[in-house]
Formats: structure tokens, sequence, C-alpha cells
């Protein structure tokens, strides 16, 4: 299993535990958090939820070899199970980064309450060096909570960015010693998990509902490109040449 629950009382962890892979996601590991979380949002005794991996990785982001040989093609697939109950989710979702946070390993953290990133934190948004376009809602997102021009510089550039700048633009709410990050968010998941719960539920749809309709929006505009991306001979060079260990070539496309 590389998607391993706990239990602790009123919150629920969710870990992703996948150690050769630095984390990478597969499908059924989308689906294996999905189904977390939705048993979790029907349960009335977890009261908030807590994602983590492990001090060397938060998430290498999406599998590439299974984009390559397994790529998402409808709305059922794994990630996009995932992205609708990340995103629709009622109970407050706490994150803990540390290590590499690749892709939806960044983006996935617009749509949680409270986000904690250790000092070692390394999140990228890599989806145009890697011949896709944005996820997750992120290029509605983004542009929203950081400003078009720095949503424009990690979107466009795509180059790794530190838990600290993370924390200046908007989407990480404390960066923490990485030897505390655990129990820094668990403190702060057990102070959510005392409050009425109807109470949190209802501030947080508030806070959302003007978003709500365009998260929705940009997710299925999104999937429409990144599905058709995911094809394109600029992908396919670009995810070959990383499990080549080259650099990519994109010099012959137009
Ligand atoms: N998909 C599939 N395998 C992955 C992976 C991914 N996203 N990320 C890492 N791996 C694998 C590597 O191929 C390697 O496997 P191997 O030991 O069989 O060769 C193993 O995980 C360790 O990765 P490595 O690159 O050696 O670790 P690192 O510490 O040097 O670098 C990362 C870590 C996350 C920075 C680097 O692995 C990376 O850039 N991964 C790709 C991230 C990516 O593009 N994700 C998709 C976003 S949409």
């Amino acid at each position: 299993m590389s998607i391993l629950t706990h239990r602790d009382g009123p919150i629920l962890r969710i870990e992703i535990h996948r150690p050769d892979k630095k984390n990478a996601l597969t499908q059924q590991m989308y689906a294996d958090i999905a189904a977390a979380m939705s048993a979790a949002e029907a349960d009335h005794a977890v009261r908030v939820m807590l994602i983590h991996g492990s001090p060397e990785a938060f998430t290498a982001g999406n599998d590439l070899q299974d984009f390559l040989s397994r790529p998402p093609r409808n709305e059922d697939s794994g990630v996009m199970r995932f992205l609708r109950t990340v995103s629709g989710a009622t109970k407050p979702l706490v994150a803990a980064v540390s290590g590499p946070a690749v892709g939806i390993g960044t983006t996935m953290l617009l749509h949680c309450d409270l986000v904690y990133a250790a000092e070692d934190a390394k999140l990228s948004l890599p989806f145009v060096n890697l011949g896709l376009c944005p996820e997750a809602a992120s290029s509605y997102l983004l542009p929203l909570v950081a400003g078009y021009q720095r949503a424009a510089e990690l979107l466009l550039l795509g180059e790794p960015f530190s838990a600290d700048k993370a924390r200046e633009i908007g989407i990480v709410t404390a960066v923490v010693p990485a030897a505390k990050l655990m129990d820094c968010a668990m403190t702060a998941a057990r102070k959510l998990a005392e409050r009425p719960p109807a109470a949190l539920r209802i501030t947080k749809q508030l806070m959302k509902r003007v978003m709500r309709a365009e998260i929705q929006e940009a997710l299925a505009e999104e999937f429409d490109h990144f599905s058709a991306r995911l094809e394109s001979p600029e992908a396919k060079e670009a995810m070959t040449a990383f499990f080549e260990k080259r650099r990519p070539d994109f010099s012959r496309f137009g």
C-alpha cells in the first residue's frame, strides 16, 4: 500500500508512502486518497484531515511512467476523483510538506486550509517544462492567490522555489524547522478538531463561495488541455528525457 491512513482520535492522517519513487503518485494512489477522504467526510467522528509525505519527500508529483503508459482519459480517472474530493472537501484539510512537492504536490496545497512547510521543502510547477499545462484549477487559483506576475513566473518558467517564497506568495501558512513539521501540523489539526464542526464547515464554505464555480470550470477546461498535451510530442520528449536522464530537446517543435 502506498497510501497509509492513520486515525489519531478525530484526526485522519493520510500518508503518501512510496519511498523508492519519492512518493510519485499513480492513478491508484489518487483513487486511494480520494476514497480515504470521502470516507472521512462521511464519518462524524473525523473532524480534520491531514495529508503528508515523509521527511524526504512530500511527493514527486504524478508518476511520469503512469502518464506515459496509463494517461488519465476521463472524469472517472483516479486523479480527477482526487481533485473533485480535495476541491470539494467540507472538513478542514491540513497539509505538512517537506522535501520536493512537485506538480500536483504543490497545486493540491491551493485546496488545503492550513499548509505547514519544512524549511527544506522545495515546491515546483514544472508543467510547461514537461510539455503539459496547469491542473488542479491552479491556472485560476495561483494568479488569484499570488498575483498574475508571480503565478506566471512559477508556471511559465517552472523552476523550483523555496518554502519561504511559497509563504510570501500565500501558498503556505507557515514555514517551520523540518524536525518540528509534524508536531506543528498535528497541533493545528488538534485545535481545529476542538472547534465547533458546523461553524468550521460553514466558515470554510463561505470563504470558498465565490470561487466554487470557477474552480470546477477551471478543473474541466484544464483537464481537456492536459489530456491532449499528454499525447503531444512535446510531453513525450520531456518524459522520455527524464527517464533517460538527459535534457529534453524541444528545438524541433514549432
Ligand atoms: N514519476 C516516476 N518516477 C519518479 C518520479 C515521478 N514523478 N519522480 C521520481 N521518480 C523516481 C526516479 O525515476 C528514481 O527512480 P529510480 O531509482 O528507479 O531511477 C527515483 O524516483 C528517485 O528519484 P531521483 O530523481 O533519483 O531523486 P532526486 O532526489 O534526485 O530528485 C525529484 C527528486 C522529485 C526532484 C526528481 O525525481 C524529479 O524531478 N522527479 C520528476 C518530477 C516530475 O516531473 N513530476 C511530474 C509533475 S507533473
